[in-house]
């Protein structure tokens, strides 16, 4: 199957590592013109160099730097055809009657995951609803249909991420963009440099397939909701997880 991604202007925050950085792999072996952003620059200068990718330091925290990252794929490539939302932070694993609602980890997570996916679909929204097309796929989680323990807080930032997809789809529906989530199970990646081996393979048992998930498993479901295939999908929150759950 042609994805017919070749020449495609993809903008990808959080490029610079993990389930980011494979989709960027994989949006580049299809052919596809690549600007990346990430608040690591080190990494990001040299998956950059790797890729051939425009890389340009972003926190998604800052709106007016959303708005200079898309900003800089316009000056480079003319347009942008598709963004993907990968920057995000796990936080501390712990019960939400051990946390600390002023300590800054609520902060981080919502700030990153929520509303840093907010501001980029918001920087790029106009642009993609005046070409009348566009592909905008979220990073969610299973975290944010199912949610777990410890990772309470989390969840509830990935289930924004699904609920702002959702109606962000609705309202751009009519120029030809669609706005998808991806909703990935536990996936080993810096992430979850936390996971061991034997702790993947104690947690398996909860996953019809066996294990935990890899970059590239993800990545592909990426590039097909971005590609010109799925057209006719909007406003959904996918899950890749290995059957954990099946929501
Ligand atoms: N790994 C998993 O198990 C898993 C499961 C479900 C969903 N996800 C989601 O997938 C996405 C990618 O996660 P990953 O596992 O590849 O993590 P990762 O840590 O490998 O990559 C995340 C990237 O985001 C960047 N980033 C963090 N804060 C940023 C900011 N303020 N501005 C710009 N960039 C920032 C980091 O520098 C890093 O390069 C995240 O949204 C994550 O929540 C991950």
């Amino acid at each position: 199957m042609d994805l017919q991604l070749a020449g495609k202007v993809v903008v990808i925050t959080g490029g610079a590592s993990g389930i980011g950085l494979v989709a960027a792999r994989t949006f580049a072996a299809e052919g596809a013109r690549l600007v990346l952003g990430d608040v690591n620059e080190g990494a990001l200068a040299s998956v950059a160099a790797e890729l051939g990718a425009v890389g340009q330091r972003v926190d998604v925290r800052a709106s007016a730097q959303c708005v200079a990252l898309i900003e800089r794929a316009v000056a480079e490539f003319g347009r942008v055809d598709v963004l993907v939302n990968s920057a995000g932070v796990g936080g501390i694993p712990r019960l939400v009657l051990e946390s600390d609602p002023e300590d800054g980890d609520w902060d981080a997570m919502l700030d990153v995951n929520l509303r840093g996916t907010m501001h980029c679909c918001r920087a790029v929204a106009e642009r993609m609803a005046a070409q009348r097309s566009g592909r905008i796929v979220n990073l969610a989680s299973e975290a944010g249909k199912l949610n777990e323990k410890r990772i309470v807080v989390y969840g509830a930032t990935k289930g924004g991420v699904i609920a702002f997809t959702k109606g962000l789809a609705i309202e751009l529906g009519r120029f030809g963009v669609t706005v998808n989530a991806v909703c990935p199970g536990v996936t080993r990646t810096p992430m979850t440099s936390y996971i061991t081996d034997a702790m993947e393979r104690e947690w398996s048992r909860f996953y019809p397939l066996g294990r935990l998930g890899r970059p590239e498993d993800i990545a592909p479901m990426i590039a097909f909701l971005a590609s010109a295939q799925a057209s006719w999908i909007t406003g959904q929150a996918i899950s890749v997880n290995g059957g954990f759950g099946r929501s």
